[in-house]
């Protein structure tokens, strides 16, 4: 039997999984002999497919909707990230055998700012987050982590972002969402988290004019890759970042956690990827 390591990603759909074209790039591009694939898992065997991953001939997989929070309970040890967000999209086995998991949203998201935007934390004491699902709970975690005082939190349902801004305590203040554009003269930051401008999706209506000179837009979506909320502030001058960067860099730790390489994100896999999109 082979002993090259295999990982997967495991969702339900998983077909649109752009991971695959990720770990494969880096596996050939540094001649690793190991395997990345999708599996398809239905949620009620989801714990079972997990706590038998070794089994299944896997060192570790990433977990993507709907099974994320299922994969915090199901591992022996999550990291404080994972403990943070409340879900869990990597997970290994460690030396002793057992299911580790991490989330590295947070990551991908911070790293992708800081290698786009690297001015970006210069004067930023107020941040606005779009959105209160999954991804704004991992973008949260990273913007306290990284010490931004104030971060303005919208969403339609505001009990959602109600719900959010309890959790992750001080920083976090809720702006109903008819309100947003009033704040937004204070922000140096401003991250959409929604999937408005989404393809297929209508756009998301915000006076992007009302911004400072000096602010860095960001959007997690990536198809397309410039949504109609980046294309208007880069028409008037604002710094952008694109989603697709914080999902080439949340991929880093897990491909170092099974094959034992730190990959680059590198404009060569950037050009992989979108080719796939
Ligand atoms: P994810 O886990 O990727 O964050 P999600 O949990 O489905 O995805 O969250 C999607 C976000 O987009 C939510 O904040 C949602 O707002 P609601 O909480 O009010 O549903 C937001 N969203 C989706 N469609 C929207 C629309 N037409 N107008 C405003 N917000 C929208």
């Amino acid at each position: 039997m082979s002993t090259a390591p295999r990982a997967c990603v495991i969702g339900w759909p998983v077909e649109h999984s752009r991971s695959p074209a990720i770990h494969g790039y880096w596996l050939a591009h540094y001649g690793i002999d190991g395997a990345y694939v999708k599996e398809a898992v239905a949620p009620e065997d989801f714990p079972a497919f997990l706590s038998s991953l070794s089994k299944h001939g896997y060192v570790g997989a990433n977990v993507t909707l709907p099974h994320k929070e299922a994969a915090l309970r199901a591992v022996q040890e999550a990291d404080t990230a994972a403990r943070a967000i409340g879900a869990v999209n990597t997970v290994w086995l460690d030396e002793r055998g057992a299911l580790r998991g991490s989330n590295t949203d947070a990551y991908g998201f911070m790293t992708n700012l800081d290698s786009s935007a690297p001015d970006w934390r210069e004067g930023c004491d107020v941040a606005m987050v779009l959105g209160a699902g999954g991804a704004a709970r991992a973008i949260l975690h990273g913007l306290i982590e990284a010490g931004i005082p104030r971060i303005l939190l919208t969403n339609r349902t505001v009990a959602k972002a109600e719900t959010l801004a309890r959790d992750f305590g001080d920083p976090v203040e809720v702006v109903p969402w008819e309100d947003k554009d009033s704040a937004l003269s204070a922000c140096r930051l401003l991250v959409n988290t929604t999937s408005l401008g989404m393809a297929g999706q209508p756009p998301l209506d915000i006076m992007v004019t009302a911004l400072p000179a000096n602010a860095v837009v960001t959007d997690i979506v990536y198809v397309p890759l410039e949504t109609p909320l980046l294309a208007e502030a880069r028409a008037r001058g604002l710094t952008t970042v694109d989603g697709l960067g914080m999902l080439l860099h949340q991929a880093v730790p897990g491909f170092e956690r099974w094959f034992g390489v730190r990959p680059e994100v590198t404009p060569d896999l950037r050009a992989h990827v979108v080719a796939t999109l």
